[in-house]
Formats: structure tokens, sequence, C-alpha cells
């Protein structure tokens, strides 16, 4: 994925996992023409979905976010390069092809539009309706879009117009909406924004259920990593255009390559306050002699282990921890610890080699 750019492309490329690519750009640039010349809202983008993927679109506003998933739906078409979606090539399709391709993507936008005139309920149907082949919604496509609804907590609502919601309240409606239609691929822009934190995490949970479920592949734009380290098995980093970064979520995430990625980690903490409590004095780093003062990075999957407990038994050595910042993503721990070593020299090396092979990147921060 993305060699002809400079985008930092973590590992596991998508030829590897031996899934159906849904959605490829290659060497896509969108621009447009304002009064001030040219603007190029994307450029050389080279990026593979594949079918069942959840994947997190994330970067500042401004940053091409929605541009990119206009492009999947064939809202835009890009100004060069290929997008191609569900086999076909976007840009080239008749009018009729372009409308049976619409017709299984669903895209939730910040500000959904449904008809005033219908319920919420009928509009709901109507799109599960739509996705059978019926003219009119049956009682399965009614008994179907109430299902939804009470998914997304709105059954007691099924039967008010657009305007008599909320926006969180009508964007989980076009969510209810969206998995109604039975897509293959699904696009959210901002999907959480608009509502509260239970409330998001609840639709996100549905979400990744669907996915699941449907093994439609989806798309998530958004600014905020929490959405992003909650449900999206891969990251998409894009910055005024560029995609700087990508890969799967944990990689990501443990291992962030460039700045951008790093400002938006801010809120999933690692181990900054490493630097301070060195640079303090603060007494807890007054080594004693024969002590280390080392940190361990969990940034690979696979370290599953009580490692700490376990190096402590095998190499006898104590190991005080200082500071501790580990949470779970995915299956699989990430952060770090930072503690005093002590013990015989020897073993401590032991001890730093054997973390190191199980892949811990181990960091001696002081010693005496
Ligand atoms: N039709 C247009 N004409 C000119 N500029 C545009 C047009 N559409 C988008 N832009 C500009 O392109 C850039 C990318 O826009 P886009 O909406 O894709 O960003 P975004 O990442 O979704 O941002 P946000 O987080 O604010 O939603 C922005 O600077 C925007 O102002
Ligand atoms: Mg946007």
């Amino acid at each position: 994925m993305a060699e002809d750019s400079d985008a930092v492309n973590h590992e596991t490329a998508a030829t590897e996992t031996g899934r159906k690519a849904t959605i490829t750009f290659d060497d896509v640039t969108k621009t447009v023409l304002t009064a001030d010349g040219p603007k190029s809202l994307l450029k050389n983008i080279t990026l593979t979905f594949e079918e069942g993927g959840i994947y997190g679109v994330i970067g500042l506003g401004g940053a091409g976010k929605s541009t990119l998933l206009k492009l999947i739906d064939g809202n835009l078409t890009p100004t060069s390069g290929t997008v191609t979606v569900l086999g076909d090539n976007v840009a080239g399709l008749s009018d009729a092809a372009r409308a049976r391709l619409r017709s299984r993507i669903s895209r939730v936008g910040v500000f959904p539009d449904f008809d005033e005139e219908r319920t919420i309920l009928e509009s709901v149907a109507i799109a599960a309706g739509e996705a059978e082949n019926a003219v009119e919604p049956d009682e399965a496509a009614r008994a179907k879009a109430l299902r939804l609804l009470r998914e997304v907590s709105l059954r007691s609502q099924k039967d008010a117009h657009p305007s008599q919601l909320s926006g969180g309240e009508l964007q989980r409606a076009a969510v209810a909406r969206a998995f109604a239609s039975s897509p293959r691929i699904l696009l959210f822009d901002e999907v959480t924004a608009a509502q509260d934190h239970i409330e998001g995490r609840e639709i996100l949970r549905l979400i990744k259920q669907f996915a699941k479920e449907s093994g439609a592949t989806v798309v998530l734009a958004t600014h905020e990593i929490a959405t992003v380290k909650e449900i999206c098995d891969h990251i998409v980093v894009l910055d005024r255009g560029f995609v700087v970064e990508e890969g799967p979520t944990y990689a990501v995430i443990a291992d962030p390559q460039t700045d951008q990625t790093r400002v938006f980690l801010e809120a999933v903490s690692s181990l900054g306050k490493v630097d301070t409590l060195l640079a303090g004095h603060d007494p807890v780093v007054d080594l004693r002699p024969g002590q280390k003062l080392i940190a361990l990075r969990y940034v690979h999957e696979d370290v599953s282990e009580p490692l700490v407990s376990l190096i402590t038994r095998k190499f006898g050595i104590d190991v005080n921890i200082m500071l501790a910042d580990v949470q779970i993503v995915g299956k699989y721990p990430i952060g770090g610890i930072v503690g005093v070593f002590e013990g015989p020299e020897r073993n401590i090396r032991d001890a730093v080699a054997f973390l190191r092979s199980k892949k811990v990147r181990v960091e001696i921060l002081a010693e005496n």
C-alpha cells in the first residue's frame, strides 16, 4: 500500500491478509478550482480498504477526510488517479451503474437528510424495503426498522418527524437507516460528534457488530482517536491532503512514526511522564549503586505475558515500578512501564536481553 508516497506504512500489507479489497485508491488527487486558483484537497492517495475491515480516517479539520469519503461513494470524482469500489472504476460509470453502486454504499454524514413528511420509522423502513427490492416497505421491512430503531435507542420516537429530533437523535436515526439498507460499504463522517459519551460508545459498538455480522467494509472519518481506538482495526492519518501514516491500529498507536499522528495520540497518553520524572531530579530517580532505571515499551501485539513478574523470578532481580501506563488496545497491552531494576549486573543484562527477545522495547534511562 502507498508504495509511491512518503506515507509511513506499518506492516501487514493488504495482499498478505487474503481478504478481498473493496475499495482501492490508486494515486488519487482531487483538485478544485477556487477564486484563489486551484486547490488540492487530496494528493497522491494510494490506499486499500478490505472487506470486513473497519478503517478510521483521522486528521485535523480540513485534512481531507470528508473528501475521501465522497470519492468512495462517487459524490466526487478524482482529478487524477483511480478509485475502484466493489470492482468498478467509479469515474467511468454510467448513471445507472453509479446508482446501482450507490445503493450498495451508505454514507452517514454530519447533517443527515431525512424526508420531513415521513416519520423516522417510515424512512428507515423504506431503506430496509429497498434493500429487499420491495416497492413498498412490507411487514418484514417495518419489523427490521423497528428493531434497528430500538438498537439506537429511538424506539419511543419512531413516530417523530425529523424536525422533532435532536441533532444526536437524527444522527442515530441515520445510523439505523444506513444499517437497514444492508450496504456492502458504510461510510461514517464524524458520526459520534453529536453524541454524548454513552450514546457514542453504543453507536460504535453497533457499527462493530454490524460490520462483523454483515462483512461490510466500514470507513469512519473522525478527529477523535478514542473512536478509532475503540473499534477500528486500521488507521489512516491524513494531514493537509496527504496520507502521512497508515497501518493496523495497534501498530500505529503503539509506535507512531510521524508528529501528526502523535498529535492525536496525546489523548492516549504513553510514557511522556518519564521525561518529567528524569528532568526534575525527582528523588525516585536517585539510584543507589547497582540500580538501573529502565523503561519498557510494549509496541508489538504479541506481548501478552506478565513479563515483569516473570523476569523477577527467572533472573532473580527486583523491579520496583515507578510509573506504569498500560492499556489494552484490541486484545493486547500497549504503553509501558518504568522501573528501578536491582540485582547482579549480569542478571539485569540477561533480563534485558530476554525482554528484547520478547519484542519489548527496552531503554536504560539511568544507572548507577
Ligand atoms: N468544493 C470545495 N471547494 C474548495 N475547497 C474545498 C471544497 N471542498 C472542500 N474544500 C476544502 O478542502 C479541505 C478538505 O476538506 P474536507 O471537508 O475533506 O476536510 P475534513 O478533513 O473533512 O475536515 P473537517 O474535520 O473539518 O470535517 C478543506 O480545507 C476545505 O475547506
Ligand atoms: Mg469533514
